[in-house]
């Protein structure tokens, strides 16, 4: 049996304040879940900062592909034909810098 394809949405600091939900609610429309759902096919939710924010907003398929300055009109017709670039896991850069002084 073939694995979800597992799509996550960033929403860090950067992607969330722009257009996160939308880009949730384009993934949702074509794949009839809500963000948390899996089915036979697919697998969605929101996930935190990929380190990518000035290339925002920025969607991870399956841990290994990135799409980057994602949009809601686009992003699922790209992710079905797997133009991602390779994901290359990077630091968060949304990190709360007053939650790092107090440790
Ligand atoms: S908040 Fe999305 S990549 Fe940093």
């Amino acid at each position: 049996m073939k694995k979800p394809t597992m799509i996550r949405v960033c929403n860090g600091k950067t992607c969330g304040c722009r257009q996160a939900k939308q880009i949730m609610a384009a993934v949702e429309q074509v794949t009839g879940l809500a963000a948390g759902g899996q089915n036979d096919d697919y697998d969605v939710d929101y996930r935190s900062c990929t380190g990518y924010c000035e290339r925002a907003n920025n969607v991870v398929v399956d841990d290994t592909l990135i799409y980057q300055h994602a949009q809601p009109a686009t992003i699922m017709s790209k992710i079905r034909v797997g133009l991602g670039l390779p994901y290359v896991k990077l630091p968060p850069k949304d990190i709360n810098v007053d939650e790092l002084l107090e440790l």
